[in-house]
This record gives C-alpha cells, sequence and structure tokens, in this order.
C-alpha cells in the first residue's frame, strides 16, 4: 500500500492536474491511499468534492503533503522547497526534462529522490499508453488548428453562398511528428486545403492517408532520422535549401502551423522574416516551437504579434488550454505507468525493463536512465 500525493501545480500558465478522480478511484481500489492538495484539479475543473467521492482525502496543508508521500505524481516539477519537504527514498514522477536542468538532477541526487521523468517514457510499442509527450502533442496539434481557424480573418472550407463562391483557405504544416499529424487532420475537418512538410521521408505516407499534400524537398543528408526516430539537426546547406523550397509555398499559405523539433537543440529556424515579409496580409502563423526557441525568426515566446501584416502566435503550454481532456489523458497516461511499476502494492523497480530504466532517472543517490548519458 503506497501513500500517494498529488500537488496543485504552482507554475504559471499550468492549468493540469496529475491525478483526474477517476484515475484517483483506479488506485483507491488498488487498496493505496492518495492525497490531494485543496483545489488542486480546479483549473481542470475537477472539484475538491469529486476527489474525496472517489476517496481521496484533502491534505491539510502542502507541507502534510510532500512529507507525508511515498510517490508524488505531478505535471510540472515541484519547486527545490517542495523537493526538500519530501522524505528520503520517495519516488516523485513528474515532466522532469532532466538533460536540460542538471541542477535539478544533482538536487534530487542529494535528497536521495528517485525520480522518474515522463518525458523520458521510450517510444516504443509496449509504451504508447504511457506516452504523455505524445497525448500532450496531440492536444496541441489539435488546438492549433483552432487556434489558426479563429485568428484568420477567412473562411477554412469553401464556402459556396448566394453572394458567391470562397474558395477554401490553404494550411501548410511545417514538422509533421504528433502534434503536426493532429493540426493537420484537424485543418482538414475545418475544410482547408493543407499540405504539409516534415524532414523525416518516412511521414510522407501518414500525411497522404489525411488527406494532404507532402511537400518534398530532396536533401543529400544520408539519414534524417535517429534510430529513436526523432530528426537529427540538418547541416547548414541542407536548411538553407529547405528553407528556398518551403518559401514558395510559405507565400501562398493563408495559414502556416509549425512544430519542428529536433532533442536537445533549439528548434530549427524554418520561416526566415523574409518569408515573412512575402506572405498575403492577414495571413496567419501559430509557431508551437515558441517555448523552444521558435521555427519562425519574428516569433515572442507567450505573444501574438503583427509583422509585415501577418499575425505570428507564439503560444505557450496549449495543453493546458484543454485542461480537462489533457488531465484525464496524463492521469491515464501515469496510471500505466504504475501498473508496470507497482507489485504487490509497492514500488518495485525492474531495470531490465526497458521502459522503468530508461524513465528513472535518479535512484538511491546515483544517475541511472541511459538517456542522461548520450550528451
Ligand atoms: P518532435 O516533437 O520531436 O518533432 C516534431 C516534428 O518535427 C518531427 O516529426 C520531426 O521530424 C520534425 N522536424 C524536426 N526538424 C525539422 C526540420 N528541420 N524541418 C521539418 N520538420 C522537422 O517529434 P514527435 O512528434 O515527438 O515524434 C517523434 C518521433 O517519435 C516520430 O517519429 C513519431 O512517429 C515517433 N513516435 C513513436 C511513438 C511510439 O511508437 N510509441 C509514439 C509517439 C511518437
Amino acid at each position: 500500500m503506497l501513500q500517494i500525493a498529488v500537488p496543485k501545480e504552482s507554475a504559471a500558465h499550468e492549468n493540469r492536474v496529475a491525478l483526474s478522480p477517476v484515475a484517483t478511484s483506479q488506485l483507491i481500489k488498488n487498496e493505496h491511499k492518495v492525497l490531494i492538495e485543496k483545489g488542486a484539479g480546479e483549473a481542470s475543473n475537477f472539484l475538491d468534492q469529486d476527489y474525496t467521492d472517489a476517496g481521496a482525502t484533502i491534505a491539510k496543508n502542502r507541507k502534510d503533503l510532500f512529507s507525508q508521500a511515498d510517490l508524488v505524481l505531478a505535471v510540472q516539477t515541484p519547486s527545490d522547497d517542495d523537493l526538500s519537504l519530501m522524505k528520503k527514498g520517495s519516488t516523485l514522477i513528474c515532466f522532469l526534462w532532466a538533460l536540460q536542468h542538471p541542477e535539478l538532477v544533482k538536487k534530487l541526487i542529494s535528497l536521495g529522490i528517485t525520480a522518474l521523468g515522463m518525458d523520458a517514457i521510450p517510444r516504443i510499442s509496449r509504451a504508447q499508453n504511457m506516452d504523455a509527450l505524445s497525448s500532450m502533442s496531440s492536444i496541441a496539434g489539435y488546438k492549433s488548428a483552432l487556434m489558426a481557424a479563429s485568428e484568420l480573418d477567412k473562411y477554412f472550407p469553401m464556402m459556396m453562398t448566394a453572394a458567391g463562391t470562397i474558395p477554401p483557405s490553404k494550411a501548410l504544416i511545417m514538422g509533421a511528428g504528433v502534434a503536426g499529424l493532429q493540426a493537420i487532420a484537424t485543418c482538414r475537418k475545418l475544410g482547408a486545403v493543407v499540405e504539409a512538410y516534415d524532414v523525416r521521408p518516412a511521414v510522407k505516407e501518414q500525411v497522404e492517408s489525411l488527406g494532404a499534400n507532402f511537400v518534398e524537398v530532396p536533401l543529400e543528408e544520408v539519414s534524417t532520422e535517429t534510430k529513436g526516430g526523432y530528426a537529427k539537426e540538418l547541416s547548414n546547406d541542407a536548411q538553407e535549401r529547405q528553407r528556398q523550397i518551403m518559401h514558395e509555398h510559405v507565400k501562398k499559405s493563408d495559414v502556416v502551423i509549425t512544430t519542428a523539433l529536433v532533442p536537445g537543440k533549439p528548434a530549427p529556424l524554418l520561416i526566415t522574416e523574409e518569408m515573412v515579409a512575402d506572405m498575403q496580409a492577414g495571413s496567419v502563423i501559430i509557431d508551437l516551437a515558441a517555448e523552444n526557441g521558435g521555427n519562425c525568426a519574428l516569433t515572442k515566446a507567450g505573444k501574438t504579434i503583427i509583422k509585415h501584416g501577418v499575425k505570428i502566435v507564439g503560444p505557450i503550454n496549449i495543453p493546458s488550454q484543454l485542461s480537462s481532456h489533457a488531465s484525464l489523458l496524463y492521469a491515464k497516461n501515469m496510471l500505466a505507468l504504475l501498473k508496470l511499476l507497482i507489485k504487490d502494492g509497492e514500488l518495485e523497480f525492474d531495470m531490465d525493463d526497458e521502459i522503468i530504466l530508461n524513465t528513472t532517472i535518479t535512484k538511491d543517490g546515483e544517475i541511472i536512465s541511459p538517456i542522461m548519458q548520450t550528451n
């Protein structure tokens, strides 16, 4: 039996919560105790009463919550003050982005906290139901299409009206990973004509199966994809060639949604100011890579700006804008991981299991995950 604690998220713009009432009742059914911070689910529209109905207890205060827990479940990494309250040997599961935060890793080691990163779950078939990066990216992709439709001063679909026929808007999606594919699907459902581009040629078929056109950019690079299925960073020459070809496509698009990321590197620059200046006034760019430096040279993270008559939106933490479903899905991802981790009511770290090994960043004062050795 574990004492599981769920804090109210304290980061700015964070409306999600790590456990939904439904997920809470599952854990209680398995005879664990769940302690929730007052108001933890409010921003996702889960009330304290929903959690108590599911069998959870509302913590007296934040200090009690962190200090009593065997296992803390969160979305974002709790603050240093919160971590310092945790028992030595207790476990934390949340987004850690450990490679980017070496100081945090040192802190977790010094406090003797076992920390698992939801962002470190391998992208393999067996881990699909735990893959929070995918569930959150999918939400971001969906919402980016809705944002584009609402920012654009045109219809997305073709409209045949008594006053005349309006042609459909043209949307270009750059980066067709999980978020990009969902953006394509949503733009198509809204009736836009869609084309898409990705540096990994393998996605051509997926793009076309969604009814979008795939833009080909022949590159000399032997391979643009890592063994793990992620994109590689391109040489300067290849990036230049990519931009030359994409310039023509960007220019004729009403909407451009960019989602391109390369793990551990700043987001690749896909749209230069020159390209923006060539777009029609009133066009819209939604840059999902805004938090990682942006795919457009003019993007300002967290802001919407207008430059050369083009609206450039740099949203941050989009999943929080769909907090109810984002929290529901995140909690399901969390439950799937816990199913693998908990044996006979206790946490058991089977390091022969690829998922557990990769996800466990620190344990017993040491760095465990091989992902920490790649850089
Ligand atoms: P991501 O968020 O790291 O990147 C988004 C997209 O940007 C990727 O498709 C990438 O190829 C593309 N990109 C990078 N540099 C670019 C450039 N210069 N120009 C154009 N596009 C560029 O990727 P995400 O969505 O997290 O997916 C990563 C990989 O993992 C994909 O191959 C995906 O299919 C795979 N995956 C596998 C899963 C599984 O088997 N369980 C689950 C989820 C994803």
